[in-house]
């Protein structure tokens, strides 16, 4: 994925003033990128731009060479909001199912397909539970299986354990980084939290604010596969999350 000038300024905003202006960067094939930044900088803007949602004022985003236009078929978005992003009279099973619909792959091989990605997100035997039947962390995981279960090479994922608890917003990491081992998609991450953007990347974006650039792209050089206890403890993770939260601050 190349981002080439990317400026883009939402309409009526006042003095047409743009939320992200000529930002460029790029994310390698199979690459787990965490984008971080001060809360209203634009990083949701930045998402939406990438899916197609909204269309850039200048700039290009380009796919493997391909400048995109409108929804990438091969893209998976989890957004911020899980509780509105599922569809609450559709059971879990059928909330996949509808990621598989919208790729338009045949009714009759979507049953295993669903059962194999709830499986992987750990969420087995729900199928019959409609969303409003499930916990927070367990909404959360049945938006990630919609959004992998037609094997996008592509995965955007905005905040998306921002509201749980630390031992299920761990449990999630790991399950997100058994897949994406598995899978292999290209992956950029959008969160608040500096220890989770180290713990998951390959690298991390820095963004600034007032327009939305990036400052700063530090790689994550700690082994894998990680372990919460023994990755966070190490030197070289204590000394990225200094370097991080210092270019934060100045910002
Ligand atoms: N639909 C919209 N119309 C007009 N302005 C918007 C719209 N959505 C966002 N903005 C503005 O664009 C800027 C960036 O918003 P955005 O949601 O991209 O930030 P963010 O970095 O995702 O913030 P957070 O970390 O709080 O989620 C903000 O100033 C916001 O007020
Ligand atoms: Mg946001």
């Amino acid at each position: 994925m190349e981002v080439t000038g990317l400026t883009y300024a939402y309409p009526g905003a006042a003095g047409g003033r743009p939320v992200i202006e000529d930002l460029s960067f790029s994310v390698r094939p199979g690459e787990f990128v965490c984008v971080v930044g001060p809360s209203g900088c634009g990083k949701t803007t930045l998402l939406r731009l990438l899916a197609g949602l909204l269309r850039p004022d200048a700039g290009e985003i380009r796919v493997d060479g391909t400048v995109v236009n409108g929804p990438p078929e091969d893209l998976g978005f989890v957004f911020q909001d899980h509780a509105r992003a599922l569809l609450p009279w559709r059971t879990a099973a059928k909330n996949v199912e509808f990621g598989l619909e919208a790729a338009g792959v045949p009714r009759r091989l979507r049953g295993p397909m669903v059962q194999d990605v709830l499986r992987r997100v750990h969420l087995p035997d729900v199928e019959r539970l409609y969303p409003g039947q499930m916990s927070g962390g367990m909404q959360q995981r049945l938006q990630i299986a919609r959004a992998l279960v037609a094997r996008p090479s592509i995965l955007l994922m905005d905040e998306p354990f921002a509201a749980l608890d630390a031992l299920t917003r761990f449990a999630l990491e790991d399950g997100l980084l058994e897949v994406w081992h598995e899978l292999a998609p290209t992956v950029l991450f959008v969160t608040h939290d500096l220890d989770e953007a180290i713990y998951l990347a390959d690298r991390v974006v820095v963004l600034r604010r007032n327009p939305a650039n990036v400052v700063r792209e530090v790689p994550v050089a700690l082994e894998r596969p990680r372990d919460q206890g023994r990755s966070r403890a190490q030197d070289e993770f204590v000394r990225l999350r200094f370097e991080l939260f210092e270019t934060i601050r100045s910002l």
